[in-house]
């Protein structure tokens, strides 16, 4: 297990964008943390890095909005999902396992049809305002490389 301290906005909008650059597609990142932690707004740094200039938003309501970039984001929001059943009506398998990156907020809640191999991202808050620290949980070889990268 690995962390990060993050003390401001932008310290964490420089990782998720250096996060986005190391992405060669086909990867899942599921990002847990309570409501405001930043899963959005890391979400977007991440898209960044991908050369999406779109603006995201939350897909809260549509559960998972697409964006083409370098490589193509789906980017997830099961917060008002009931139960990860409904993960099927999507078509989720389509995404995860696709040349797309795949990033889920709220991962949590639909862990059982997640992918066994994926990089868990866990936000908590500091005492800041800004701050954050960021755990990091690589399922799968290519993962812990990954994470090797980013916080050498
Ligand atoms: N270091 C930081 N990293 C991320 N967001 C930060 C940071 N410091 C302050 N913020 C602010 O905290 C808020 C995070 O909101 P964001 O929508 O990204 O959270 P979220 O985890 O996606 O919430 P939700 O559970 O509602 O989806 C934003 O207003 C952002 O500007
Ligand atoms: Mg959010």
């Amino acid at each position: 297990m690995k962390k990060l301290e993050i003390n401001s906005l932008s310290e964490m909008e420089d990782f998720g964008y250096r996060l986005g650059c190391l992405l060669k597609g086909g990867e899942v990142i599921t990002l847990n943390g309570d409501l405001g932690a930043g899963k959005t707004s890391l979400t977007k740094a991440i898209a960044r890095g991908l050369g999406i200039e779109e603006h995201i938003t939350s897909p809260t309501f549509t559960i998972v909005n697409e964006y083409e970039g370098r490589l193509k984001l789906y980017h997830f929001d099961v917060y008002r999902l009931e139960s990860p059943e409904e993960m099927y009506d999507l078509g989720y398998e389509e995404y995860f396992y696709s040349d797309g990156v795949s990033v889920v907020e709220w991962a949590e809640i639909v862990y059982s049809v997640l992918p066994e191999e994926k990089l868990e991202i866990y936000i908590y808050r500091g005492d800041g305002d800004e701050e954050r620290q960021l755990k990091f949980v690589p399922v799968g070889s290519r993962y812990e490389k990954l994470v090797e990268e980013l916080i050498r």
